[in-house]
């Protein structure tokens, strides 16, 4: 017996809540497509997203390499970034961009020798305490990272804990940090996911990372 549940996509939707979460942060933002895009099919959004997205983002390497083959062009941000050094030639050779937000990884694009040089986002754990380097180091890592011979450029970000919840002073508190480890760094900045996007302007930089908006959710309780 198969099952009665199914859920379909609107794409033209898809696409208008993408255009809509750019213009309401102003800047460039990056598709959130990890997890299958968030279950409703990575390569069929990635597709339906293509002439309008500045980038995609997805957590691992496998999933940025499954919308390579499948003749994705845009750039690709890897969230978790890399594991391995077979990961960083993964990178070289699919033009991945890739998150660093661990000293180790530092270490491995020390060690990269040749090759493409790659696309590096600083993530700095300015309070969600997930992922990301200390903010009291976050300066010290991005000079090793801007020596690195196999470093193109740099992206300074970090991720919201709380910015679904209006009025947290949380997120407040971790936009301060983050100002103050990155402040006279330059580059980019990326901070804002979906709900930073809707709730929280001063959390709007240069790159907007919105995921759940996308598929025409609001993060802070209300349907869009
Ligand atoms: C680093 C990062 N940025 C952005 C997002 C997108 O978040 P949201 O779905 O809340 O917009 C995620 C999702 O987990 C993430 O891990």
């Amino acid at each position: 017996m198969s099952r009665p549940a199914l859920a379909t996509l609107d794409l033209a939707a898809l696409r208008a809540n993408y255009a809509y979460a750019r213009a309401s942060h102003g800047g460039k933002a990056a598709a959130v497509l990890k997890a299958n895009a968030y279950g409703h099919g990575a390569v069929e959004c990635a597709r339906a997203l293509e002439g309008e997205a500045d980038a995609f983002a997805v957590a691992f390497t496998e999933e940025a390499l499954a919308l390579r083959a499948a003749g994705i062009g845009q750039p690709i941000l890897v969230l978790e970034g890399a594991f391995g050094m077979d990961d960083l030639e993964l990178a070289q050779k699919n033009d991945l961009w890739l998150v660093v937000h661990q000293e180790e990884q530092l270490r491995m694009l020390e060690s990269l020798r040749g090759g493409a040089r790659i696309h590096a986002w600083l993530k700095v754990d300015s309070g969600m305490h997930r992922a990301g380097v200390a903010p009291d180091q976050a300066r010290a890592l991005w000079q090793r990272l801007n020596a690195c011979a196999q470093v193109a450029s740099i992206t300074l970000m970090t991720h919201l804990a709380s910015a679904d919840e209006p009025g947290n002073p949380a997120t407040d508190r971790q936009l301060a940090v983050f100002e103050a480890a990155t402040d006279g760094l330059p580059g980019p900045r990326s901070v804002a996911n979906s709900a930073g996007v809707l709730g929280w302007r001063g959390a709007h930089r240069d790159w907007a990372r919105p995921g759940i908006m996308v598929y025409g959710a609001d993060p802070r309780g209300t349907a869009s």
